[in-house]
């Protein structure tokens, strides 16, 4: 990235995805649902009992039998404990809520359990990742690991980490989820991409995070 681009992610008074941050800080401890309850309410301060959290997502979920990313996760907690409706993908709420539990895992280094029921799930994005698709016949690594550095009609290839999301994209003018860079990425070779929090997407996250095992976590990222 250059260095503008870098200089706005660190400062803590213009980077724009600190907005949503704040935004989430909000929504934290604003009553929802039919219970009466916020997630304060249980969770208390979220710098202490949310700390760390992020960096071990997505995972396998024994009582729910499938991987839940921290977006689903958050969803489970306003419907199964809250008497709440599950927040749309990509929505204002729902980007900032994730962006501030993320938040409090700054630092952090990621590190998520590929063992056990989690492994196959690992195989499924691995193999995603290295299948080439669209009518530019091109997989995620091709771009990501062979060509990471050259660029790509005006954008910089990086190497496809995923420890700055939720980011805050220029290009989109918003803030942003992984499944959403998933999505352009799959534009971007013109193959059809599959459906924010799709079983497909959520393997493939699995996989990138343990690609990106031992990065900190440094959301909300800034973006050209
Ligand atoms: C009624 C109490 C209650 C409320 C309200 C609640 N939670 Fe939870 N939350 C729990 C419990 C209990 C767990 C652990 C069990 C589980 O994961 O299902 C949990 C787990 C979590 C986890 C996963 C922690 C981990 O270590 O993996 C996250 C993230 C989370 N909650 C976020 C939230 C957010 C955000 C809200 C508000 C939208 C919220 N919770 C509201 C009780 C609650
Ligand atoms: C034609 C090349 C190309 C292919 C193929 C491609 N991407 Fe990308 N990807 C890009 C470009 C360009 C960007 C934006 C610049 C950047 O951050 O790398 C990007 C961004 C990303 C990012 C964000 C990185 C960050 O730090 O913000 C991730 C994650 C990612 N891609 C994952 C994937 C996955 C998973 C696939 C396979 C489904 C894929 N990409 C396929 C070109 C590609």
């Amino acid at each position: 990235m250059g260095e503008q681009v870098r200089a706005l992610q660190d400062d803590e008074f213009l980077n724009p995805g600190l907005f949503a941050v704040e935004y989430g800080e909000e929504l934290w401890s604003t009553q929802t649902g039919e219970m009466g309850l916020s997630c304060q309410s249980c969770h208390g301060d979220a710098s202490e009992s949310m700390r760390s959290v992020a960096a071990g997502y997505p995972q396998f979920d024994e009582e729910l039998g499938s991987l839940v990313n921290l977006e689903a996760r958050i969803n489970e907690m306003l419907t199964a404990y809250m008497d709440a409706p599950a927040l749309p993908h990509e929505s204002d709420e729902l980007l900032s809520l994730t962006a501030f539990v993320t938040y409090q895992s700054r630092g952090i280094p990621i590190g998520v359990d590929i063992s056990g029921e989690a492994e196959r799930y690992w195989q499924e994005g691995q193999e995603y990742y290295t299948q080439r698709r669209g009518q530019l016949n091109l997989a995620c690594n091709q771009c990501h690991d062979d060509l990471a550095g050259f660029n790509l009609r005006g954008d910089r290839i990086s190497q496809g980490h995923v420890n700055g999301f939720p980011v805050y994209r220029l290009m989109w003018n918003s803030m942003g989820s992984l499944h959403r860079m998933f999505r352009w990425c799959n534009w971007a070779v013109r193959a059809e991409p599959y459906e924010l929090g799709s079983g497909e997407y959520l393997s493939l996250e699995l996989y990138l995070a343990w690609r990106s095992s031992g990065l900190p976590i440094e959301a909300p990222a800034v973006r050209p």
